[in-house]
Order: C-alpha cells, then structure tokens, then sequence
C-alpha cells in the first residue's frame, strides 16, 4: 500500500482499466469465475452477431435477464472512490470493458466505455435508437421492422472508434495503470497495459493475470483493496 500510494502521488496521468470483476461486489456476475456467465453458456450462442440474427429467441433472453440482474444492483464504494479520485485530479480516466455504466453512475466523467452499453437500444438493421420496454417486449424497430439490441458490442463486431482511441491515448500517457478485476482475455482489450511506459498493478481476487506482466500484484477484492488504498492515501 505504501509502495503505491508513492507511486499514485508521483504519477502525473493514473489511469484504471477495469473488466467485470469490479461489479461483482455490487451483485453482478463476471464471465470467467466459478460462477461466471460463460461457465454456464456458450458465448458463441448468446454474444455474437450469429446468434443475434440466427437465435433471436435465446439472444433476447440472455439479455433480458442480465438487463434484470441490473436493476437492483448498485455501484459500491469502490467506483466511488475512483470517481472521486477523478473529481481530486488523481486519476485520468476509467476505460472499461463493463456495459453496466456503473462508472458514470459512480460520478466519474471520463469513462472510456469500450464494450458498450447495455442502458441503450438500437434497430440491428438500421441504427434507429430504441427504447428498453420496447427491446424487453420483443417490440421490433418502429422505423424498419428489424430486430432491436442493446449497445453492447457482440465477438466479432468491431470495438467503438472513439474511446478506443481515447484508450489507446490514456495509455500512452499514463504514468500508473491500474487494472481492477479483469481476465484479460479478451482481445484486443487484453493488449491495452502493454501500451503504457508507466507501471501497471494488476489487482485481482486470482493473480494469474492472462501471463502478462505487472509491476506489482494485489491479490484482494476491488472494493476493499480501493477502500485500504484510499485510506492510505488520505493519510499520508
Ligand atoms: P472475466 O470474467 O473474464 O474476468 C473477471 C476477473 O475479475 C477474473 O479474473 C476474476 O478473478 C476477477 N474478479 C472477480 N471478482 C472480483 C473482485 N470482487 N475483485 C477483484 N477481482 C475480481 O471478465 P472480463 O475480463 O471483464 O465481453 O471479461 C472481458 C470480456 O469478456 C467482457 O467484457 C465480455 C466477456 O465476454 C463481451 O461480451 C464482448
């Protein structure tokens, strides 16, 4: 802790890169975990453009029920804490493979949403916006008829042009990366921290980390690893 409170105090651009485990404090599976959504489902039938146009059926309910798991659910004290470290000037950006705009909802204001979103709708044939009640009841887009999606980017589809970029600039300037709660095996986020020249800590519940290399691992929970760095921060 003290090692990266020295370093977050001479970093001049912090920037955290967070996957799905830094939402399973708020009640929300991961992917890859023991109980994570891709051990029960092959990703290939629910997450792709093939299963959006071939099983609309099956694609249509994965969704409405991750659109559910996420009505209840929160954003804990760990976002909180990186959106005010935003608002105090000690961390750039948050870029995020997360469609669950906790982030934003935390308060921080330069989320890098990379993935999507899954809080909009849109026609997969012709763009048209949509709204959730009209995706929930299987309503087809009122402009062309077609099938209606959330924002989210399936395998296979291109990433967002916008905060990739930007990602890919948070990067190249950033001094300390933290990278919460993500597999990285997913491509081509999973290349992001080899971009940066500063340091990279990995923090994570498994440290295994996808065989990249970290210059310092915490093995911990987000929240709780957040909060213990936050307090050190503000006391030294
Ligand atoms: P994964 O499920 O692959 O990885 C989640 C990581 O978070 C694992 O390494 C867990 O050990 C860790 N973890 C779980 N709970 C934690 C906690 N409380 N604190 C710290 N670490 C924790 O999820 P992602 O890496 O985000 O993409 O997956 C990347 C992409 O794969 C997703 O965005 C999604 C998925 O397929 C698409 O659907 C396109």
């Amino acid at each position: 802790m003290q090692k990266l409170v020295e370093w977050m105090k001479q970093s001049q651009c912090t920037v955290a890169l967070t996957g799905a485990g830094m939402s399973t404090e708020s009640g929300l599976k991961d992917f890859r975990s023991k109980d994570g959504w891709w051990r029960g489902i092959d990703p290939s039938t629910v997450a792709t453009v093939d299963a959006l146009t071939g099983n609309y059926e099956l694609f249509h309910e994965f969704y409405k029920v991750r659109i559910d798991s996420f009505r209840s659910a929160q954003p804990h004290d760990g976002h909180r804490i990186l959106a005010a470290w935003e608002r105090a000037g000690r961390l750039h950006s948050v870029i995020t493979q997360n469609v669950d705009g906790f982030h934003h909802q935390a308060g921080n204001k330069r989320v890098r949403e990379l993935h999507g979103s899954i809080r909009s709708f849109r026609c997969q044939h012709c763009g048209t916006s949509a709204e959730e009640e009209d995706f929930l009841s299987k309503i087809p887009c009122t402009s062309c008829g077609g099938p209606l999606r959330p924002n989210v980017v399936l395998f296979g589809e291109m990433l967002p042009q916008v905060p990739w970029q930007e990602a890919i600039a948070d990067l190249k300037q950033a001094e300390l990366v933290f990278v919460i709660g993500t597999s990285l095996q997913v491509s081509p986020v999973n290349q992001l921290p080899s971009l940066t020249r500063g340091k990279v800590v990995y923090i994570n519940v498994d440290t295994e980390g996808g065989g990249h290399y970290f210059d310092l691992v915490v093995q911990g929970k987000a929240k709780g690893v957040l909060q213990q760095l936050d307090g050190w921060l503000n006391k030294t």
